[in-house]
């Protein structure tokens, strides 16, 4: 999770017996941090499988250097499974397949699914429309209908922060969930104590979706900020997203601001009331900030 996502919170997840993600841009614009030196970090807490969050987006072009360096990284340090977002993850499936490598796609439908899978991956991460970050707009049920007949293991993303929610969408035929929010509110996440807070305090009706912040809908606490500067993108931004070519520039311009805005409520210090607090519906199930530990042990019962 950018910009959540600490070598602590990371090196716990995996250490519990779920896959940590590693999140680079995290890594390098929240915390100062190389991958490489990262990775070390997690390795002196953790020897348990991790994971790579890779940005696939074209738009992000210019990270495009930085991303496949990244990629090769990880696979030198034995990181085997990439889990990519947005855009064409092809190129991550041809670098890491001979060596054994694995990618799942986030898809919020199905028309992302195919195109994904005729890209390589091999498996899916299932965005719904109740998760935190870029949420999708299906419910959990809907997207597992929309997706029936692909053949490749599912994860659930979106909604999941109790043992009722995990059930319920393995029950569903879902392989596996992927959480966000729920680790957030844990004490190995060194977010900001005002956005934990913030996520005990809402609830599941509470979270909006902006396309205020990085041009594409992104999951937020409704404050009285977000609710008076609405959540459309401006005018302009909106004619630009609509443009073939433009939507790309004008998300790279929004990415790179909302690196800068939401890297602050990864850290302490002072919170204005100009803060985003990014969060998904699954804050309905989370009212105590607990260890990573604890939190897959309720959700798994081992
Ligand atoms: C604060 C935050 C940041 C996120 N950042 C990323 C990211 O950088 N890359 C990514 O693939 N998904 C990101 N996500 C999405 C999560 O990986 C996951 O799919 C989502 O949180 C699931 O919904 P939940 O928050 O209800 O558990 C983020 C989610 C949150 C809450």
């Amino acid at each position: 999770m950018y910009p959540c996502s600490n070598v602590e919170l990371v090196a716990a997840a995996s250490e519990s017996g779920a896959l940590g993600v590693i999140q680079p841009l995290t890594l390098r614009f929240v915390h100062g941090t190389g991958l490489k030196d990262g990775i070390t970090e997690i390795r002196k807490l953790t020897s348990k499988p991790l994971a790579l969050n890779v940005l696939t987006e074209k738009s992000a072009k210019i990270y495009q250097k930085r991303m496949e360096e990244s990629v090769d990284i990880a696979l030198e340090a034995g990181i085997r499974f990439f889990v990519t977002y947005l855009g064409k993850p092809g190129w991550v499936v041809r670098k890491v397949q001979s060596l054994g490598g694995i990618v799942y796609h986030d898809v919020t439908r199905r028309s992302h699914a195919q195109r994904a899978l005729e890209e390589g991956v091999h498996g899916l991460i299932c965005v719904n429309g109740t998760a935190g970050g870029h949420a999708g707009d299906l419910n959990l049920e809907e997207l597992w209908a929309d997706l029936d007949g692909l053949k490749v293991p599912k994860v659930a993303a979106g909604g999941i922060s109790t043992r009722e929610g995990y059930q319920k969408a393995l029950k569903l035929g879902y392989d596996a969930v992927q959480m966000g929010t729920r680790f957030i509110a844990t004490n190995e996440c060194s977010a900001n104590p005002d956005y934990k807070k913030a996520i005990l305090e809402a609830h599941a009706k509470d979270i909006v979706k902006t396309w205020r912040v990085t041009g594409v809908p992104l999951a937020v606490i409704k404050t009285p900020y977000v609710e008076s500067i609405g959540t459309e993108a401006g005018f302009f931004a909106r004619w630009m997203l609509k443009g073939r070519k433009t939507k790309h520039w004008v998300r790279l311009f929004y990415s790179l601001m909302s690196l800068v805005r939401l890297r602050k409520m990864a850290r302490p210090g002072q919170v204005s009331s100009k803060d985003l607090f990014q969060a998904g519906q699954s804050v309905e199930g989370i009212n105590r900030v607990i260890s990573v530990k604890e939190v897959v042990r309720d959700l798994t019962g081992s």
